[in-house]
């Protein structure tokens, strides 16, 4: 009789950044990668604005595209979790259903929802791509926040304000939840 070996797979789950454009996402979701990295965990992120380059280039930012938008993203983020992967979306995410959609799609018990929450005026004020100042003056249509609705998490396991915290404090915040939830080790 073979003695029975307890192979042990590391959780997998998912931390799902929504917040308005220019709120931080991207980097804060970088930070977290990295972290996770460091501790020998598999981790893969999926960005909205690389995934819009590539598999979902044939979607604009009409409510109806936004939602098969983020469908993609909910359905890509299980399939790699699946197979193993700790992932990381950052998207803009504006609708709570199709955020609540991956949740029950994902697992309630694997998704932590991170709210990246700031002002629109600090948003704009930052305008990184210019975005901002091109839905002003009309050249951009469906702008969040501007002319496209962003409706806010009701219960993110996080919330952390990035006109407030540097990126690296969001991104510790974050890595704290994940400990406290048993997600990852101390
Ligand atoms: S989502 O609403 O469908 O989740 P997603 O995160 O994929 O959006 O893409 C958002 C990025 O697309 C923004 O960070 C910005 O760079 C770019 N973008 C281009 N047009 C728009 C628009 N009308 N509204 C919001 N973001 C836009």
């Amino acid at each position: 009789m073979h003695a029975l070996v307890a192979v042990t797979h590391a959780q997998t789950f998912v931390v799902w950044f929504t917040g308005i454009s220019g709120a931080g996402k991207s980097t804060i979701a970088s930070i977290v990668e990295e972290q996770l990295r460091v501790r020998g965990l598999p981790v893969h992120n999926l960005d909205g604005d690389s995934l819009r380059l590539g598999l979902n280039r044939d979607l604009s930012f009409t409510d109806a595209d936004r939602r098969e938008n983020i469908r993609r993203v909910g359905e890509l983020a299980r399939l790699f979790n699946n197979a193993g992967m700790i992932v990381l979306v950052a998207a803009i995410s504006p609708f709570r259903e199709g955020r609540d959609v991956a949740r029950q799609r994902i697992g309630a018990a694997r998704f932590v929802e991170v709210y990246v929450d700031t002002p629109l005026e600090v948003a704009e004020q930052r305008d990184p791509k210019g975005l901002y100042r091109k839905a002003r003056s009309g050249q951009l249509q469906h702008f969040t926040g501007i002319d496209s609705p962003y409706e806010a998490p009701l219960r993110p396991e996080v919330r952390v304000d990035s006109s407030q915290l540097s990126a690296r404090d969001a991104g510790d915040e974050v890595l704290r939840t994940l400990v406290a939830l048993k997600l990852i080790g101390e």
